[in-house]
């Protein structure tokens, strides 16, 4: 967090104001580094679906893009179910009016379970109030006599119980459900009737559409749809640096298929995320596909997974950064029930064939396939897995984020700020700039020794550094310092975009 703050990443929103809980702003570096996710998702999954393979019915996969409102007709979150159930349980503290989410808290009893008449005391993980409840709850039961269980497995009476940070048995309420939507008013009258949701998922604004994109472009079943933009939720407890924010954005892709195809779709989009995490830099053991038990699926769901990261405030168990669905058709079903819009697909490859050779076309709602991703999320991941201390450089922190995410692609420096060296350096700086702004920033930096111009690009996470020196002037080659290793080769001069643009996989 600290380099995320020092280095331009991640800011605390409103920070000169106290902040404002559960919501984050980008910096410089963090907002490029996003924007990079942002096109590396939209590339591979709307222009270039799944790098050109083909999908399980031996044909390309196909995607197409919409972008829809934040705020959507009340409708929308009455039929996908979001007024009715996108609830988080809570309790209160009646003594410091702070709200906790009930599946986040937890609660010091002594060893046998049983507290009789004396004060249990509950904390939320992480937080100052787990260390104060301990010694609390030590002094009441005996050192070493306590243990921790979540709340929920606590019997009751609640009146014993003392809130996270409170000093009092019985301040803490029963739960009850808190709606996560965020509530705005449309117009000016702002009466109950106007009433408007922020969106809490993108994915609505693409069953609401389905029908739309349908009739108006060639696309036909099975194909997808991606949408990509901010969503709210009124978050509980937002925490975890980025992790549980309260604003956030979303890629979220319905892929619509015919119900005998889609447990093959299914498996093929969760395989599929999963190598897509892993080509953008999440290798290795910190990345698991977790699939959902069977008791976990929603009644329509023939298949969850989770893409999950071990991040560092989850470790060594495992955080969210995306699930892939198998939604059945119960969104275009729901829609279809409460706007009285026909949402059918009519399939003129399927259904009887006519004495004509023509087909009369089979109609139904298509299954859907949703991988729905987490941009800030992924973001923090990116940079968890990136982060590297390496004791043996001066400065030892460094981000070895993938070149392709990499917010800078490449630093110029001359050695020295004489003899000519700046101006060439400014001349390829110009010239790689003019080749490469597409895919990101190119620097120029002649100020302090070359070591702490390093130092400075290893922490922003920059691949490749091209120093020009004396031997430039003389041999035309410069110094190409590979960020993760660094190690130095040389390359010619007039070869530097070249070798750029082969490490950038361009
Ligand atoms: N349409 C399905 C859907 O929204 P979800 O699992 O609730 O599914 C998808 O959200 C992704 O959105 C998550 O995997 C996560 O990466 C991201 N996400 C959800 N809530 C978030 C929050 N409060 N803060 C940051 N990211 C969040």
């Amino acid at each position: 967090m600290a380099l995320c703050k020092r280095r331009g990443f991640i800011y605390q929103a409103s920070e000169i104001y106290g902040g404002i809980n559960g919501f984050w702003d980008y910096g410089p570096l963090g907002s490029q580094l996003k924007k990079n996710l942002r096109e590396a998702w939209w590339q591979d999954m709307i222009l270039r679906p799944c790098w050109g393979r083909s999908g399980p019915n031996g044909a390309p996969v196909r995607c197409v893009p919409v972008e829809t409102r934040i705020v959507q007709h009340p409708k929308v979150w009455e039929a996908s179910g979001h007024i009715a159930g996108f609830n988080d349980p809570m309790v209160d503290c009646r003594e410091t009016k702070g709200r906790y989410r009930y599946d986040h808290v937890m609660v010091y009893v002594p060893e046998s379970g049983d507290p009789g008449d004396k004060p249990v005391f509950a904390y939320v993980g992480d937080q100052p109030s787990e260390a104060r409840q301990k010694k609390k709850a030590e002094k009441t039961f005996g050192a070493g006599a306590i243990k921790s269980v979540p709340l929920a497995s606590f019997p009751q009476p609640w009146g014993r119980i003392i809130a996270p940070d409170a000093e009092k048995p019985g301040s803490l309420t029963e739960p009850r459900q808190f709606n996560l939507m965020f509530k705005t008013y449309i117009g000016a009258l702002a009466t109950e009737d106007d009433v408007a949701y922020l969106r809490p998922e993108t994915a609505q604004g693409i069953f609401v559409q389905f029908k739309n994109v349908v009739d108006t472009t060639r696309v036909k079943v099975p194909f997808g749809i991606g949408n990509v933009g901010t969503s709210f939720r009124n978050e509980v407890t937002p925490r975890n640096f980025t992790f549980r924010s309260r604003e956030f954005e979303q890629a979220e892709l319905e892929f619509f298929c015919h119900p005998d195809e889609s447990v093959a779709w299914y498996k093929f989009w969760r395989d599929f995320r999963m190598e897509w995490w892993k080509s953008i830099g999440l290798a290795g053991d910190n990345l698991i596909l977790r699939e959902h038990e069977k008791d976990e699926l929603s009644h329509y769901s023939q298949g969850t997974s989770d893409v999950e990261y071990r991040f560092p405030f989850t470790a060594p168990g495992f955080g969210e950064l995306e699930g892939i669905a198998h939604r059945g058709n119960y969104d275009l079903t729901q829609h279809q029930k409460v706007s009285g819009a026909k949402l059918e697909y009519n399939d003129t490859e399927r259904g009887e064939l006519l004495p004509n050779g023509q087909r009369r076309g089979e109609r139904y709602l298509p299954h859907c396939i949703e991988p729905a991703a987490g941009l800030d999320r992924g973001v923090l991941a990116l940079i968890c897995e990136a982060y590297t201390k390496d004791e043996s450089r001066p400065s030892p922190e460094l981000l070895k984020l993938h070149p392709r995410l990499a917010p800078i692609k490449a630093a110029v420096f001359p050695l020295v700020a004489k003899d000519g060296m700046p101006e060439v350096a400014e001349t390829l700086h110009t010239e790689l700039t003019e080749r490469f702004w597409r895919q990101g920033a190119i620097e120029m930096d002649e100020k302090q020794s070359i070591g702490k111009r390093y130092a400075r690009m290893d922490e922003a996470g920059t691949p490749f550094c091209f120093t020009i020196d004396g031997d430039t002037l003389t041999g035309q080659t410069v110094t190409v310092r590979d960020r993760d290793s660094g190690q130095q080769q040389r390359v010619g001069l007039d070869k530097v975009g070249d070798f750029l643009a082969a490490k950038l996989g361009l």
